[in-house]
């Protein structure tokens, strides 16, 4: 199995390493090698000016990574690191061009996964890493998804397991005079606002703010119906009779009365549960053939919310 030297070997060099955090794998290489970094965009097939996330070891990589650190940032990154949540910050010189975009923030995180921590504490520089998939796919939170669909084109894969929060970091915009969340994630927005005192403005369908909320992320191919449970059973019985292979995502106990010939998606147990096996079931959707899925959403409080960010954004997308 590769190990954190063979890792830290590959980047120095300039390649491309998957390794595993706590929301999902990240596609990761040497945040200051610009020739690294246009590899990195092309694997992913990523448009130039959607910008990456920079992974670094420790909170106090805040001030050396930006040049204008506000009693917000500093707050978030005191409380909420390592942990699911990404800072966009006014970015110091020696953050390329390519991993921003051309803009003058860069995004920030530490991750809370013992593996990645050793990579970086091993490395010793900051990681651009996006999630570990190709631009638009259902993010990878196996090792094995990111071989399923990077393949040869990453050097080397940190098989961490499966990551504990499933999906991804939340992102809070802290270059402006009022912080506001661009992206809802692992951290709960109750939680942001709770430590910094004050309700915050969404701005997560801003596709200049934070590209990676483009409506059509996160889709499998199969189509995504968002519906309540008790929609349900009636919502599959007309799909099935117009030929349609249907499965079912539901926190347990899923919906009654559903029709033969459903595929019921292992239910997730709780809220945190349907975060962390979400992509998974969206894969497995696919392996099956399925043709649409019926996705319950779970109440959209806590980490609730970013669920349902995604099952809507994995509808919209899937409807293309
Ligand atoms: O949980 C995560 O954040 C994972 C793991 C690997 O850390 N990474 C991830 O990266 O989801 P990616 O590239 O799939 O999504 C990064 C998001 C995009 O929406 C991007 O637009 C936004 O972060 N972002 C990064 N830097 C930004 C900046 N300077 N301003 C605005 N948005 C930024
Ligand atoms: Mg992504």
């Amino acid at each position: 199995m590769a190990r954190v030297e063979d890792a830290v070997a590959v980047l120095r060099r300039g390649g491309l390493v998957a390794f595993p955090t706590e929301t999902v794998y990240g596609l990761g290489c040497d945040a200051e090698n610009v020739d690294a970094l246009r590899r990195l965009y092309s694997v992913k097939g990523r448009p130039r000016d959607h910008p990456v996330i920079v992974h670094v070891e420790l909170p106090d990589a805040l001030a050396e990574w930006s040049s204008d650190v506000s009693p917000a940032a500093r707050a978030l990154a005191d409380a909420c690191w390592p942990g699911p949540l990404t800072l966009v910050v006014p970015r110091r010189d020696r953050v390329p061009d390519e991993v921003t975009g051309g803009r003058d923030t860069v995004g920030l995180r530490v991750p809370d996964q013992p593996l990645a921590l050793a990579l970086l504490h091993e490395f010793g520089g900051g990681l651009a890493a996006p999630s570990a998939n190709r631009f638009g796919r259902v993010s990878p939170t196996t090792a094995d998804d990111v071989r399923a669909d990077l393949g040869d084109d990453v050097d080397l894969v940190l098989d961490g397991g499966p990551c504990d929060v499933g999906l991804e970091s939340t992102i809070v915009d802290c270059s402006g005079d009022e912080p506001a969340i661009l992206r809802l994630g692992g951290v709960p927005v109750e939680r942001i606002e709770a430590i910094l005192g004050t309700s915050l403005a969404q701005r997560t369908d801003g596709e200049v703010a934070a590209p990676g909320t483009l409506s059509a992320h996160y889709a499998p191919a199969a189509q995504v119906v968002v519906a309540d449970a008790g929609a349900t059973a009636a919502r599959a019985a007309s799909l099935l009779a117009s030929g349609s292979r249907v499965g079912v995502l539901a926190t347990a106990p899923v919906p009654p009365k559903l029709p033969a010939g459903v595929v019921v998606l292992e239910p997730p147990a709780d809220v945190d549960d349907y975060a962390h096996v979400l992509y998974a079931r969206l894969r497995e959707a696919d392996e099956r053939s399925l043709d649409v899925v019926i996705a319950v959403p779970p109440p959209p409080a806590g980490v609730g919310a970013a669920i349902c960010d995604r099952l809507a954004r994995a509808a919209r997308g899937s409807a293309r």
